[in-house]
């Protein structure tokens, strides 16, 4: 099964820092989740919230602050002792990292909450720009975000990313829509749904799994890959 480290090695390093994507990849893991969002002056930033309260020193909206002003913040709130230092990365930051490395990269648009017109069309420049289009996949909770990556990057692999539902048509709804993974919840993912999936040829990478007993029914029902805040632990156990 594929490891994906959620927001990077998260659940020992600062989130969505280079140094839980460097630890994600010393861990041994199949690839690497993040999460994009776009700042005032149009710049991709890697940080999971539309605002910069929890995560980091600063304050308010990512939108409302140029690029500049974000490197300026720590990024490592809550591991600041442990871990000084720290910076939002820039997407193109990680790029140029991850081109050095064999890592495949699930990038979540954070188009959801607040949509940040013309984000596909930036990340899709800095896909094409680091020659990374045979390691993304591209994710959202957006999904006519994922059809435009889609009509950007047809050769990149998409996946539909849902919260709060089992979709039981997931496989016909990812199919017809162009995508090949389906994304889902781990607790609501039910075996049901999973067969629909492989009926229709759609992949399946299940979050947040965290949990042996978890991973041990995902590696059961043959899932594709699981994203956690965990990646060496599971690394391990993976067959
Ligand atoms: O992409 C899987 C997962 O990251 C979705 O939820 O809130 O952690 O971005 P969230
Ligand atoms: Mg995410």
């Amino acid at each position: 099964m594929k490891i994906f480290a959620h927001r990077g090695y998260s659940g020992k390093y600062p989130e969505n820092t280079m140094l839980a994507f460097k630890k994600a990849y010393e861990s041994g893991a199949y690839g690497i989740e993040l999460d994009v969002q776009e700042t005032l002056d149009g710049e991709i930033v890697i940080i999971h919230d539309e605002t910069l309260d929890r995560t980091t020193t600063g304050s308010g909206y990512v939108k409302d602050h140029t690029l500049s002003e974000l490197l300026q913040l720590e990024a490592s709130a809550a591991m600041h002792e442990e871990y000084p230092g720290m910076r939002i990365p820039t997407l193109k930051e990680y790029c140029e990292w991850v081109s050095t490395t064999p890592l495949v990269t699930n990038i979540e648009l954070k188009t959801s909450i607040i949509y940040y017109k013309n984000i596909e069309e930036k990340v899709a420049e800095m896909i094409k720009e680091y020659g990374l289009e045979d390691r993304v996949i591209f994710s959202s909770f957006n999904h006519l975000s994922v059809v435009k990556m889609k009509q950007l990057l047809p050769e990149c692999p998409a996946g539909a990313l849902v919260e709060l539902i089992d979709l039981a048509n997931a496989g016909p709804y990812c199919k017809n829509l162009g995508f090949e993974y389906y994304h889902p919840d781990v607790d609501l993912l039910s075996k049901e749904t999973v067969e629909n999936c492989k009926e229709n040829g759609i992949s399946i990478n299940v979050w947040t799994v965290n949990d042996i007993k978890v991973f041990n029914k995902m590696q059961e029902w043959n899932i594709d890959g699981v994203i956690t805040n965990y990646p060496l632990e599971f690394v391990k156990l993976s067959k």
